[in-house]
């Protein structure tokens, strides 16, 4: 997969040489580019932003550098275009699967109020582009949201991870236990500071530890993520779900409406 990235920042892009997208990276599986927005200038203070029109806060990058720099970048070439902004699509692992599958993505990193919007119309007409969000909070760029989504999506890469367990066991996975995050993991020493190793993980019970993992994922569920638990499709509940779902006070299926 080639991935483009343009930024007044590209120094926030070092992480990527290391751990696993760094290892991907020189196996040639990942082909990262990172490229400084400011090349793409004319002027001797290299101004990449400017007031916006009809006024308020801060500052707006201009269309005609980020136009430049993105027409050197992509040449005949159509990737596909992520733009990060809080007021984007909501970045989730579904997406991160979809993005997996593309053979080239270019991430375009705004930074002040925004890039001028007339950049995201000119490109939606030759490619696919996405304004994405990877959260309700404010970062001060994009920078921080395409490490990210960079991490999210390579690690999916076929030979990326060193286990291909990995990737379908993970909170949000398709056909992980869906809609349920993970429960507690636990390894060597069985008792640590007196803390010990929960009993039937050491049984050697393949049956009991699916169980106790179900269990721990439900309760996780409900504890931290009301809003998945509220979303659990009961057809996919057994009566031992339901029973614990029960002692934990939290009620799913049609009867919940009327509360
Ligand atoms: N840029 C600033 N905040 C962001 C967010 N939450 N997601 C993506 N890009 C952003």
């Amino acid at each position: 997969m080639r991935l483009d990235i343009i930024s007044i920042f590209p120094e926030y892009f070092a992480p990527l040489d290391v751990s696993l997208i760094g290892k991907a990276r020189e196996r040639g599986t990942l082909d990262v580019r990172v490229h400084q927005l400011r090349d793409w200038t004319h002027d001797v203070h290299k101004t990449v932003d400017d007031t916006p029109y009809g006024g308020g806060p801060g500052m707006v990058m201009k269309p005609e550098v980020w136009g430049e720099a993105i027409d050197d970048v992509i040449g005949e070439g159509k990737p596909r275009m992520i733009v990060p902004t809080p007021s984007g699509r909501p970045f989730t692992q579904e997406l991160a699967q979809e993005l997996a599958g593309e053979p080239w993505l270019l991430f375009a990193c705004g930074r002040y109020e925004g890039i001028d919007s007339r950049v995201m119309a000119e490109y939606g007409s030759r490619l696919q582009v996405d304004e994405v969000s990877i959260g309700d909070y404010v970062l001060a760029g994009g920078e921080v949201a395409v490490l990210v989504m960079v991490e999210a999506v390579g690690r999916l890469l076929p030979g990326v991870l060193g286990n291909v367990n990995s990737v379908t066991d993970d909170s949000f996975a398709p056909g992980s236990m869906q809609n349920l995050v993970e429960g507690p993991v636990y390894t060597k020493p069985p008792v640590w500071r007196g803390h010990e190793v929960p009993g039937v993980l050491l049984s050697g019970h393949h049956g009991k530890v699916a169980r106790w993992r179900r269990d721990e994922a439900l309760r996780r569920t409900v504890r931290n993520r009301p809003d998945l638990a509220a979303a659990l499709d009961p057809a996919t509940l057994d009566k031992h779900d339901r029973k614990l779902l029960e002692e934990l006070a939290f009620r799913v299926g049609p009867e919940d409406v009327a509360n």
